[in-house]
């Protein structure tokens, strides 16, 4: 007689999430807020048929051929280049990702670090803060606009066009973007947005936002090269992945004052960052938090639960996960 299925929950989440799934599993955990090693990670997935992990664990042939149990892997994040879903196919592993449940909250933050760099907040307050601050100074600051300036987006997913949304019905900016493929014609209307060439993009616009996923085409799609094209008032924000951008180029470009500022979320070789960017001034730095609202942190867990329970035939979507990135594996 088999037991009932073992689930792994790779790093903590929210209590309530874990019990949804406990009603049905057999739920293992880890409850440490870094990210298992590959070893240990293979060592606690001996015996589970499914695994809730994050951006951050990698999940790849070395892994699966030593889990041959495993059969889903559900990650909490839209992005998912830490999964090698071709490999997990060929071994007939389920994987599913969380899309649209973080676009607006994403946005959001988007929109608000390209604000943030263009009109230099964290410069300012670190200023204040280190008690500098003496005296009001006409250009004391002085930035660049948001509205009215022409937006580039550099990947118009789901996230992209939200931002375009944004810049286009609330800053009046012309909105200009580049992607693999082109938009409907009736949704550029919509976001008012104009699809052009990677260095015409880079040659246009005021403040470039990043949203493409992260792959073997896109890595470093942003180097020195590029940034040359770039305006030297503009402004450059990476919500997408480390890698797309290459950082240390990105740094020799604000210290040369070949752009002006730039707004990243996300790094190469995160949790660290180039040291050469932290000494910067011109940079506004956040540790990977763009979708870090709670509601949308819970939606995000809550989705990739569901995608865990109809993987293993429970709950109204049994057998039919929500986001399944390769269902042909259920077939
Ligand atoms: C966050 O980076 C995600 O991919 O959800």
């Amino acid at each position: 007689m088999t037991g009932p299925t073992t689930v792994f929950i790779a790093r903590r989440v929210f209590g309530d999430i874990v019990d949804r799934l406990r009603g049905h599993f057999d739920v293992r955990t880890h409850e440490g807020e870094s990210p298992l090693a590959q070893a240990e990670l293979i060592a606690a997935l001996q015996g589970c048929a499914g695994v809730f992990v994050t951006g951050s664990e990698k999940i790849d042939a070395v892994l699966l051929d030593a889990c041959p149990q495993l059969k889903a892997v559900c990650t909490l994040a839209v992005g998912y280049n830490n999964i090698d879903v071709a490999a997990c196919t060929a071994r007939g592993v389920l994987v599913t990702n969380a899309p649209g449940v973080l676009t607006e909250t994403t946005a959001d933050f988007g929109f608000a670090l390209m604000m943030a760099a263009a009109r230099r907040i964290s410069e300012g307050e670190r200023f204040l803060r280190e008690g500098r601050w003496k005296h009001w100074g006409v250009d004391m600051f002085a930035g660049g606009d948001v509205h009215g300036a022409t937006l580039g987006v550099l990947g118009m997913g789901r996230i992209g066009q939200a931002i375009a949304k944004r810049g286009h019905g609330g800053f009046d900016m012309k909105v200009a973007y580049h992607n693999r493929s082109h938009l409907a014609p009736e949704v550029e209307a919509s976001l008012g947005a104009t699809w052009m060439t990677l260095p015409d993009l880079l040659r246009t616009v005021d403040h470039l936002v990043i949203v493409t996923p992260y792959s073997a085409e896109t890595h470093h799609l942003v180097g020195a090269e590029q940034l040359r094209l770039m305006k030297p008032t503009a402004t450059l924000t990476n919500i997408a992945r480390g890698g797309v951008v290459d950082d240390a180029a990105l740094a020799a470009a604000l210290s040369a004052g070949t752009i002006a500022a730039a707004g990243l979320d996300v790094f190469e070789g995160e949790p660290a960052v180039n040291p050469a960017l932290l000494a910067l001034r011109n940079v506004v730095l956040t540790p990977h938090i763009a979708s870090a609202s709670l509601p949308t942190r819970r939606a995000m867990a809550n989705l990739a639960v569901d995608n865990l329970l109809a993987a293993f035939g429970v709950g109204p979507d049994a057998g039919r996960p929500p986001t399944a990135l390769n269902p042909e594996v259920l077939a």
